[in-house]
Formats: C-alpha cells, structure tokens, sequence
C-alpha cells in the first residue's frame, strides 16, 4: 500500500505533511455521494480547527455527521473542491469518498424440521449444549445491530413474561435510533430524516436480531413461526440503530456514526453485514472498528455472498486486524417444494422471478447437452437449435461464469419449452433470480446427475411437481455454503477468519411483512458470531476484547470438508472453521497468532512461530500435527480468477522444533514452524494452498486447538490483475451519455465497439462552459476489469510526440489512482466493468496538492498501470503496464 506524504506550501507559517486522498473503485462499490467526503484529522486537530481551516480554505460544506472516536466528519463539498484539494489541507490525514451501501439481497427459501436447536443449526455449533446444559443465554450482555431497524414489537422479542416486544428501558430492544428515515437511499443527504424511532420496515435487521436473540419457543399469539426456533442468544439486549430506509441502501458517513452511537450506548458487541467491496483493510469502517475493538467492542463482520467470483473476494468490513470476517456454512435441513422423476424424488426452488410453483401437468425432461456431452450452462440460445423442447422441461447446468438464471430464461422464450430446472453447482440449491412468466426451479447438483442418468435410459420419463413444501436434507448441509466469498485479501491475509450457519436460515421478520422468513448470507452467518459473543461473555463473567474472543473461537472451530469432498476445505472459504462456542468456553488452550500468513514464494515466510498457551490449572502436554486443507487453482491459463477454482490436492509441509510439548498450568510455549511449498502447484497458476497447525492435549476429551494458514504458490507480483481474457483495458467506442453501460466496453449488442488508436475525441471544455456537451462529442472513457486487487489503479496521460508524462486520467471528481479491490465476475448478467469517463483533466501528481489541469487539445497515450500486490510501488517496474496507444483529443 503506498502512503504519500507531501509537505504542503500552503500552511504558511509552518510546514505540515498533508492527508492521503483514498478511492474506491470496484464497480459495485462504485457508488459513492456526489461531493460526500469523510475526513480523518490528525490526532491533535479537533473539529473546530478543522472547521477553521477548511473556511480558510474556502471550502463551503455541510457538516453530514460529526465523529469523536473516529477523529473526522462526514461533510458534503458545495465548492469546487474535490478529495485531492480536501486532503491538501493542513491537519487531515485522510479523505475518502462516502461509499454507498446496499442490504445484500438474502436469498430466500423456506425451512423446516422438528428440534428447534436443529432448525437454528446450534447441533452444529455447541450452541444446543449451552443453552441446555449449561443454561446459557446471553443475559445482561448488549448486541448493537447496525442494519435496517428491528420490529421491537415481535413477540419472539418479548420479555421474559410478556407477549410482545417492546422498545425501551425493561424491553429487549433498550437502545436504538434512526439515523436515517423511510425514504433515505443512501446518496442524497436531503432524504435524511433521522428520529429515536429504530422500527425496521426493510426486514433485514429484523431478520439479524432474531439470529442472535430472538425467542420463537413458544408463541401464542399470531403469526406463529412455521417452526418453533431460538436465537443464539436469547436474553441478549438489544441496541437497533437503524442505517438503512425502506428500500435498503445507507452512506458509510452514516454507518460510521451508528457505530459510535452504539459504543456510547454500551454496547458489548455490534455485527455489521453490509457489503463492501475493496479487499483492503484501510476503509474508515475498519479503521473505527479497530478503534472499538481497542476500547473493547467486539466486531463481527460478513465476509460476503460472492463465492460465485472465485478467490480475492471477501468484503472489506471485516478485514480490520481484530475484527471478525465470518464466512457461511450450509444448514442442514431445508423446506421446498418437490419433484419426481424416475426414482428421483427431490426438492427444487422456484426462482424468484416466477414466484410460484411450477405447474402439476406431468412433462418430458431434455437434458441439454453441448458438444463435448457435458450438460451446457444454457447461456446461448443456439444450445436449443434443432432440438425438439416443445412442451418439455429443459434442464441445464447453473454455472454462473458465463451468464445468470435471467439469461438462461430468456433463451428459452422462442424454444417451446414448457420450463427450465437448473443444476446447482458445485451442491446445495441455489436461489435463482430468472426470468419473469418462465416456469424455473433450481435442482441439486445430484439430482441433476440422476436425472440425466434416468433420461439416458428412458427418455420418455416424466417429472412431475408437488404443489406443497415438503422437509428436505439439502446436500451440503453442515458444509461451508457455496455463496459464500473466497480469500485472501490484497495483502494475503488470511480471511474470512470463521463460519456460522448462514444458508437457509429461518428467522424474524417484521410483523407487517409476515412475522418470519428463511434467508441465506453471510449476513445471516455474523449475527450468529455476535450471539457467540455474548455467550462467551456471560460464561466468562466478564467482557474480553473482541481479538481474545476471536481468537477462541477461531482456535476451536470445526474443520469442515467440503460437500462430498475427502479433503478439507481451504482456509481461504472457511476460515478457522465453522464455530464451535462450546469449545471456545470450554477450551484451557489458546495459540497465537490465530492466523498464519506464509504469503507468496517471493516473501515465503518459511519460519513462522507459534505461542501455545495453557490456560488450565494442571499441566499438559500436547501433540502437534499438520492437517493440510485444500489447494485452489484458479489460473490454469486464464486471467481472471475462475469463478469456481479447480481444488487441488496439493499440501505445503511443515517441520515442528518439537511435536510434543509439555506446558505447565498458566504457561507460555514458543513453538517454530518449518514450512515447505506445496510440490506440485505449478506457480504460474497461483495455487492458493492452506492448512492447519494443530495442538491436541494428551488428556482424554480435551479440546483441540489449531490455527490455520495460508499461501500462495508463485511471484504475487505476477498475478494477472487486469482480465485480458476479455481485453481489457480498453477504450470503449459509443455514444457519449450520463451512465456508460458496461456492455459497451466488452464490444457489447450493438455493434459498439472499442476505438483504435488515432481515434479523435471531441469533448466539451469540463471549466469553462462556453459550449454545452451535445451528441457530436465522444466522452473519452477507460474501461478496466481487475481480477485481483491492486495497492495503486492508476490510468495515466502520456503526450504522445515526446512521451512526457501529463499527469493521471481525472474522471468523476477524482484522479485515476489508488488501491482497488477486485470486480465480481457478473452484474446483472455481464461481465462486470469499471469505467472512467474522461473529461480532459489529469492530476500531475498522486497527491493531496495535486488539482485537476484541463490539457489542452493534441494528442496523448493512454497507459493503464496497476500496483503489483506486496511491491514498494515504484513506476513502472512494480506495476502491470498496458500502454493503450495514442488518440487525438479537441477539446470545444
Ligand atoms: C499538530 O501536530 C503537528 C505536527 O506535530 C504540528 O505541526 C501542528 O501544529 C499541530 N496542530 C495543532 C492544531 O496543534
Ligand atoms: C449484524 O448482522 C446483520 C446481518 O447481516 C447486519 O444486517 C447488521 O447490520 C449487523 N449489525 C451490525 C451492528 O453491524
Ligand atoms: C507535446 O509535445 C510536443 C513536442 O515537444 C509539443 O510540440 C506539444 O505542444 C506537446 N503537446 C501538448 C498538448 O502539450
């Protein structure tokens, strides 16, 4: 990551190094507030300095929210002064744009079973032991949940006596405000109309806070749950700090500011499952988490619902070095509709966009195969071409690398099809959204492979669908759940850090929508890690930090083999393990750290020691042992990661300086690890291999404790960041316009295309506004699409007869630099792009005094150069280079 530090000329008296100005650029983190910045001050300014300073700089602002822990505001810029001008004066450490946030879209579907400690997947965790045995519940402990809002009024959120929730002093929800009102969106301060009043109506919170406290055990009054359940912890407190309106987005500014209303509230606990996107650990989120977790508060976070786009994925929330990035794991039992065919008797989803069963009349299943005899993903329309489907279901495989469920129903529309079941892959049953009036229904993995082996034999076999939900076992229950987001991060941290039971998760939901829903997340997953907490906590009779509670559980997880899998998963998918909170209680053994980051080959940390810690009153010996996880292939000869990595069975080897050791009660022991890399990884694929180092105490039915690791095989620095596989970077041809569809920089539908070098662009002066823009002009745009993340994006403008170097791409308020996550693989279908606009501005310098220059009008190259991961990021040597040749600009 690259600080630059410049002394400023413009503090007169005395010399103060100015801010660093940081940028988010992932497309889907692309949402940022026009003219909304967050401000970090250095440590010894205060706000009113701060105010003097930017009114002597003539900044006209308006103060969105005002922070003490986080030493900084949120402000919207009326001036002309944008991040760079923002962070060139004197006293401010950093800027960042306020991104904006959405509420993941949980997937929805419905479950069902008989024990209530089954249905909330606590069999999984020791959950169902705590509160049975030990009578566990998570009272006098507070859990803040930063979401939508909570229906207080539920009755799974009564009082103990009472028939309803309440919100308020002797209620379960006892703190709470809204930040945010109804209609707020997230971009638009004006919508803001905060008030004490934290009711959810979006249903998300609602959702969370049942996760972690909710109580359905025994309802009486209407609705009654499907299925009697219990949170984590059910005599939590609750604090509901409401950051989202009706329809689910909310500014980072706001977040920011809900999360010191609930550490000043008292909050033990707050978990946060909003989604994010750089992969680096340096947004003011996780820089305020850190600070919380300093003064106590334990964080959990959600790793992210993009298991479907491979490795480099995890949100960035929770990558704060003591906070908790927590991964989702399957449950085990699912309520679905179902279908016979042959033998098969199975249970499918009906995608969302159709919303309903699928019809009754009995149908022929075509297996839809492509030219190898492996069945096709369906995302062309020429897969149907001289096949006779009329009136008959097709079935075809749901890859999400080339297309999605909406796609694969729109080319059915002109088949005759009667209706599509897709095969989930890699296991489980996906929630399709799809297309709308076309019947379709996800299908396991398995199903999928009997239906095709009975369609081989006897063709002519009909399904036919139940009209009712039945209980269904779902392959991959217990299992980490295929959405769920892939590791490492940009700096190959080991994350996520731990699982919870996230798919197919029934829980509250507001009254008005219904009372109770089953949703799937990773949002679903962190609440459950913050319930966790407060059970510790309560069992422990006082309040760790967050770090020491991480690190027992992350220390006694469960290692989990993936669905069908021998082997167990990679460190990368399930972190530590899926929690086990009994252990984590239970446990007389703790090992530091709780990750172990080997890096690339390049920085191979071959040497690695390991503090193991008996807590227990005797002394104990412990064995150490090795149990290698999978290794994940994600570059056999590819740019951009595979959505689905090819798992290797590749182990690193680690040597112990003992493997048995003998620690007396309340004593320390440093233990050396001796790494050796994976043998046959082939390091231009990057394998990402891991593992875990295990202590398992001599005395019988003592816990076990491990901490996992992580590597990568090959030089990091030569890990394709940009996706030459669609080539790009490019310049996308086109028409000019507000928004830049994506589709236009991969040479999209209409004959659009990219221009060659010596195009001409004619664009109007962005200063002096002597000539309106109008549809003769071509907006310059840069299209980039990065597999892997990179410390520094930069776009820069080269003159184009002696080479000088002009200064950096100016598009969007903000200059082409700065660390970037990775892009997912889809968005709405297409590949998903990021695109700069060019308005004929560069920066000279990656800078806070740097200001946005108009060139005049000639000719320029245009190189893109991205940071190599782990570099010192000195140009050009650390950067991936594309030089995107040279293109004639006349600026009008
Ligand atoms: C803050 O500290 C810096 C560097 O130590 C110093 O130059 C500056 O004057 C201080 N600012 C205030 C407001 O005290
Ligand atoms: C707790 O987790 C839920 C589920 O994702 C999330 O919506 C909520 O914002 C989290 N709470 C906090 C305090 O962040
Ligand atoms: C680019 O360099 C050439 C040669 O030095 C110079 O004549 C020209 O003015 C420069 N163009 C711009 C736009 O600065």
């Amino acid at each position: 990551m690259k600080f630059t530090t410049i002394l400023s000329t413009l503090a007169a008296a005395t010399l103060v190094s100015a801010g660093v100005v940081h940028d988010f650029q992932s497309s889907v983190s692309n949402r940022v507030v026009p003219g909304g910045y967050i401000i970090e001050y250095e440590p010894n300014v205060t706000h009113t300095d701060s105010h003097n300073r930017l009114k002597a700089h003539e900044v006209e602002y308006k103060v969105r929210n005002e922070y003490n822990i986080f030493n900084g505001a949120a402000i919207t810029v009326k001036s002309n002064h944008d991040g760079q001008s923002l962070a060139s004066i004197p006293g401010v450490k950093n800027v960042w744009p306020i991104a904006v946030y959405s509420l993941p879209k949980s997937e929805k579907s419905k479950t069902k079973g008989t024990d209530p400690e089954v249905i909330s997947g606590h069999q999984l965790t020791g959950v169902d032991v705590l509160h049975k045995s030990y009578k566990l519940t998570g009272k006098g402990i507070k859990i803040g949940v930063i979401d939508s809002g909570i229906d207080y009024k539920h009755p799974a959120f009564a009082a103990k006596g009472a028939t309803a929730g309440c919100f308020g002093k002797n209620c379960r929800v006892t703190h709470g405000w809204d930040f945010v009102g109804d209609d707020y969106t997230g971009f638009d301060f004006d919508e803001l109309n905060p008030d004490a009043d934290p009711m959810d109506c979006a249903g998300h919170g609602t959702h969370v806070a049942g996760i972690i406290g909710g109580n359905a055990l025994n309802i009486q009054v209407s609705p009654k749950p499907p299925q009697p359940f219990v949170g984590v912890a059910p005599e939590v407190t609750f604090g509901a700090y409401r950051v989202f309106g009706c329809d689910g987005s909310t500014g980072s500014d706001v977040v920011i500011a809900a999360m010191e209303r609930a550490f000043k509230d008292g909050m033990d606990v707050i978990n946060m499952s909003i989604e994010g996107g750089s992969g680096y650990k340096l947004t003011p989120e996780a820089v305020l988490g850190e600070k919380l977790i300093a003064r106590g508060m334990a964080i959990a976070a959600a790793a992210g619902d993009n298991g479907d786009g491979g490795v480099w994925m995890v949100s960035d929330i929770g990558l704060g070095d003591s906070s908790s990035s927590v991964a989702s794991f399957d449950a085990t039992y699912g309520r679905y509709h179902g279908f016979k065919y042959g033998a098969v008797s199975r249970p499918y989803s009906s995608s969302t966009a159709y919303g309903q069963p699928i019809d009754l009349t009995p149908r022929a299943i075509v297996p839809i195969f492509d030219e190898n005899g492996d069945l096709s993903d369906g995302c062309d329309s020429t897969v149907y071409d001289g096949i006779d489907v009329t009136n008959k279901i097709v079935l075809v495989l749901g890859d999400s690398s080339r297309c999605d469920a909406y796609a694969r129903g729109e080319n059915i529309l002109d088949t005759g099809a009667a209706g599509i079941l897709v095969q989930t892959t890699p296991y489980g049953i996906a929630s399709l959204n799809g297309y709308p009036d076309v019947p379709m229904g996800a299908i396991e993995f398995q199903a999928g492979e009997d239906i095709i082996a009975t369609y081989k034999k006897a063709p002519q076999t009909t399904v036919s669908f139940s009209k009712t939900e039945g209980d269904f076992y779902v392959e991959g229950g217990g299992s980490p759940s295929p959405f769920s987001s892939f590791g490492l991060d940009g700096d190959l941290r080991s994350k996520p850090d731990l699982g919870a039971p996230g798919g197919n998760i029934l829980s509250t939901y507001p009254l008005a929508k219904g009372g109770y829903t089953v949703l799937s997340g990773t949002s679903m997953a962190s609440p459950y890690i913050a319930g966790s907490h407060a059970l510790y906590m309560e069992a422990k009779k006082s309040k760790p930090h967050g770090d020491v509670i991480r690190k027992a559980m992350k220390n006694t997880a469960t290692i989990s083999k993936s669905y069908k899998s021998k082997a167990f998963a990679s460190a990368a998918k399930q972190g530590s393990g899926l929690v086990n909170v009994l252990n984590a209680i239970l446990t007389t053994t703790s090992i530091s750290p709780d990750h172990i980051d080997l890096l690339d080959t390049t920085h191979f940390k071959k040497s690695v020691k390991i503090q193991i810690k008996n807590t227990g009153k005797h002394t104990q010996t412990y064995t150490l042992s090795h149990t290698p996880a999978d290794a994940l292939n994600s570059y056999p000869d590819n740019t951009f990661p595979l959505s689905t990595p090819i798992v290797e069975t590749d182990y690193a080897t680690v040597k112990f300086s003992s493997t048995k050791v003998k620690i007396a009660a309340g004593k320390t022991v440093t233990v050396t690890l001796t790494f050796t890399e994976p043998k046959k990884g082939v390091s231009s694929q990057f394998p990402i291999y891991s593992g875990f180092v295990v202590a398992t105490p001599s005395t019988k039915g003592g816990i076990p404790v491990h901490v996992p690791y992580t590597g990568m095989k090959g030089d990091v620095a030569k890990v394709p960041i940009m996706d030459r596989d669609e080539n790009i970077p490019n310049i996308p041809g086109g028409n000019t316009g507000d928004s830049f569809p994506a589709m236009l920089a991969l040479g999209g539908p209409d004959g659009v295309s990219r221009v060659s070098p010596g195009f001409s662009f004619r664009i109007a002066n962005p200063i002096s506004s002597k000539k309106s823009k109008d549809d003769s002009d071509y907006t310059p745009a840069v299209a980039i699409r990065l597999g892997s993340h990179t410390p520094d994006m930069t776009i820069r403008v080269f003159n184009a007869s002696n080479g000088k170097f002009e200064g950096f791409l100016y598009g969007d308020n903000r200059g082409a630099f700065g660390m970037s996550g990775r892009n997912p693989t889809l968005f709405d279908g297409i590949p998903d792009v990021t695109v700069w606009l060019w308005n004929g501005q560069v920066v000279k310098a990656e800078s806070a005094s740097a200001k946005p220059k108009l060139l005049s009008s000639g000719t320029y190259t245009i190189v893109v150069a991205a940071q190599k991961k782990l570099s010192k990021g000195v140009y050009p040597a650390d950067f991936e280079i594309y030089d995107l040749g040279s293109y004639h600009m006349t600026i009008v």
